[in-house]
């Protein structure tokens, strides 16, 4: 059976952005939301736009992760532990969680050009916590903007991915690498999502002060793929 990729939290704009990417890529993408009528109405909004033979679902979070291979967590960091704690009883062993959430200030009402701190050092440190034996984490996809992710033209920018997990990492490269214009880059253990979330809130001061959507990262000096 062809693997389901969930994204919990999928009705925002990285969430939908990434599984624009993903389905036209030809990958089975299940929306995850907190409420099912609200997936499925941006599962129905993302069909529609792409056409064809795309395949996206939509259904509550928990229904999203208990049938999916892959999760790929695109919600607030002010919700992230209490939707792993919801789903530590739901997930199928073996599943790879792709975490993407930047711990930004804005997520607790601050700047959202500044990280809030983490104890465990980074969020999906934090996210790596609370997911059961058997389920694994990498971190990726924190420096690719939801604008850039709309549509379907090539996008400029490198991907970090970091996980202490080989598949894991895997896994989320060869994602990665499905969106045209990615190179995914191996961003080494998942501490370093610290450097990379963090990258980010730069970013971010970058679109503000250059009034572009665009900001990415490249790295120079590497091999081409
Ligand atoms: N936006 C970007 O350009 C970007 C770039 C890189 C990384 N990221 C990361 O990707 C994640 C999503 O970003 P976004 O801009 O798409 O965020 P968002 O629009 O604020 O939230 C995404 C979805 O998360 C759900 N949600 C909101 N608060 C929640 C809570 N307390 N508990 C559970 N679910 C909640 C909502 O879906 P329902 O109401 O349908 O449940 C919402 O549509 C963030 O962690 C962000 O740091 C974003």
């Amino acid at each position: 059976m062809a693997r389901k990729i969930a994204i919990l939290g999928g009705t925002g704009p990285e969430g939908s952005g990434l599984a624009n990417r993903l389905a036209r890529a030809g990958e089975h993408i299940v929306i995850g939301s907190r409420e099912a009528a609200r997936a499925q109405e941006s599962a129905q909004q993302l069909r529609a736009n792409i056409g064809g033979a795309a395949q996206i679902d939509g259904a509550d979070n928990s229904a999203a992760a208990g049938q999916c291979d892959i999760a790929v967590l695109t919600l607030p960091f002010s919700g992230q532990a209490a939707l792993l704690k919801q789903l530590k009883a739901i997930w199928k062993p073996g599943t790879i969680v792709i975490d993407t959430t930047v711990p930004l200030a804005a997520t607790l009402g601050g700047s959202p050009t500044r990280l809030i701190g983490v104890w465990q050092g980074s969020a999906a440190e934090a996210a790596a916590e609370l997911l059961p034996a058997g389920v694994s984490i990498a971190a990726a996809f924190h420096n690719l903007g939801a604008e850039l992710l709309a549509g379907d033209g090539p996008v400029d920018c490198d991907v970090l991915v970091c996980s202490n997990d080989e598949k894991s990492k895997q896994v989320a490269m060869e994602l990665a690498a499905k969106i045209p214009g990615v190179r995914a880059l191996n961003g080494g253990k998942l501490e370093n999502a610290r450097i990379v979330e963090s990258i980010t809130a730069l970013l971010i001061g970058l679109n503000i002060r250059y009034k572009v959507h665009s900001a990415g990262v490249r790295f120079t000096g590497l091999p081409a793929k």
